[in-house]
C-alpha cells in the first residue's frame, strides 16, 4: 500500500505538472513567474517525500514570494483581448483576487504540514489544485 507521504507527494506533482506549450506568452515575466511556480511545487513534493518540513517551510514561502509577483503581472490574455481603461482594470482585479485565493491556501498548506497534518495538507493541495485549474480557465490564453 502506498505510504500517506507518497501519496501527498503525488498530488503535490500533479498540481505542479502543466502541458507545455508555444505561444506569444513564452518569455513573459509572469509565464517565467510560472515556470518557478512549477518547479518549486516539483521541489516541494520531494521535501514533504523526505519528511524535510524546513525544506518544505521555506520552499512555500518562495512559492509566495514568486505568486506575489506574479500578482503585478498582466496576464497575456488580456493583451490579446486589447483590453484597456476600466475593463483591463476589472479583469486585473479578478485575477489578483484568484492569486489572492492560491496565496492564503498555500499560507494553509505551511500551517497544516508545520503541524504534520498530512489530512489537512491534502485538503488544501487539492484547493490548490483547484484553483490553478480556475486561475488557467480564466486567465490563460492557450499558451
Ligand atoms: C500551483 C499553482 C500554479 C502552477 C503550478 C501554475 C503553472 C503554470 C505554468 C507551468 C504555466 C505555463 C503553461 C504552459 O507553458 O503551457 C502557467 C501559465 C499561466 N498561469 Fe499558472 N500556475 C498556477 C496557478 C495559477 C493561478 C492561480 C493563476 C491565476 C490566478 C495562473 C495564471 C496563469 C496565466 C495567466 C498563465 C499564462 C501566462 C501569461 O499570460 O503570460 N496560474 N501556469
Amino acid at each position: 500500500m502506498l505510504s500517506k507521504k507518497a501519496l501527498l507527494g503525488g498530488l503535490i506533482m500533479s498540481v505542479g505538472a502543466v502541458s507545455f506549450s508555444y505561444a506569444d506568452c513564452d518569455g513573459t515575466a509572469l509565464h517565467d513567474n510560472m515556470g518557478s511556480l512549477k518547479t518549486e511545487m516539483k521541489s516541494l513534493a520531494f521535501d514533504v517525500k523526505k519528511e524535510n518540513f524546513a525544506s518544505a517551510d521555506q520552499r512555500i514561502d518562495t512559492i509566495i514570494a514568486v505568486l506575489k509577483e506574479a500578482r503585478e503581472e498582466t496576464p497575456y490574455l488580456f493583451v490579446e483581448k486589447g483590453l484597456s481603461g476600466d475593463k483591463l482594470a476589472a479583469r486585473k482585479a479578478d485575477y489578483q483576487s484568484v492569486i489572492d485565493e492560491t496565496i492564503t491556501a498555500f499560507m494553509a498548506l505551511d500551517g497544516a504540514l508545520e503541524a504534520k497534518d498530512s489530512s489537512k495538507a491534502k485538503t488544501m493541495l487539492g484547493e490548490i489544485g483547484k484553483l490553478r485549474k480556475k486561475g488557467h480557465r480564466a486567465f490563460k490564453t492557450d499558451c
